[in-house]
């Protein structure tokens, strides 16, 4: 796919990192002129994704972004979105093994360029996580994404308006499963 060619037709490009069945980034889309962007490794849910999203600017890319996301052209994305991405992308013992992915969706965005990470802590044994866990494991989150380069603002919970299918259960059990939302932006 020339990605080049493809966003210069429009004035911004999102990009949805592990978009699941594609519900948040239809809502998103639908109400906007920019494209959109969803990378899923499960073809299943890219199955999903196809059928019940009919809008001409999104394009749904059945692959892993540890692929897709090196052919982008540095400094040519808006926004990149993650919502709850799998522990191997952002838990804290593997950090040495995504920091370097995160780098380089630093390195595809533009300068002023953002990226919204919403993401879990939960207690080893499923226990309700204390505010005092829950502070450092959020500091810790925020530090990391800073050392890439990021401007961080982090958040508690997930922003109001987004519905994806791990979030709404996730919701479900908001003692046990307590959600950052990290806003950051590249400067
Ligand atoms: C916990 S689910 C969240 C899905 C969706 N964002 C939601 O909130 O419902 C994580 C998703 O990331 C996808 N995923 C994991 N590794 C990936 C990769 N390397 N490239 C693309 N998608 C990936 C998984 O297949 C899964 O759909």
């Amino acid at each position: 796919m020339d990605f080049a060619k493809l966003f210069s037709s429009y004035p911004k490009v999102t990009v949805e990192l592990g978009m699941g069945d594609g519900r948040l980034l239809e809502s998103l889309a639908k109400s906007d002129s920019g494209l959109y962007v969803g990378i899923e490794i499960n073809s299943e849910q890219c199955v999903q994704a196809r059928s019940r999203i009919s809008l001409d600017n999104v394009v749904i890319i059945d692959g892993s972004f540890e692929d897709v996301v090196p052919a982008f052209p540095n400094a040519s994305i808006d926004r990149f979105i993650a919502v709850l991405p799998d522990p191997a992308y952002i838990d804290e013992k593997k950090q040495d093994r995504w920091k370097p992915f995160y780098k380089m969706v630093h390195a595809k965005l533009k300068k002023n360029g953002t990226f919204q990470l919403v993401t879990e802590m939960t207690d080893e044994l499923l226990q309700p996580v204390s505010a005092g866990d829950y502070e450092r494991w959020s500091a810790w989150l925020a530090a990391s994404f800073s050392s890439i380069g990021f401007i961080v603002d982090r958040h508690e919970g997930a922003p109001a308006r987004y519905s994806s299918r791990c979030l709404d259960q996730f919701r479900g059990d908001p003692e046990r499963i307590r959600i950052a939302t990290l806003d950051m932006t590249k400067h």
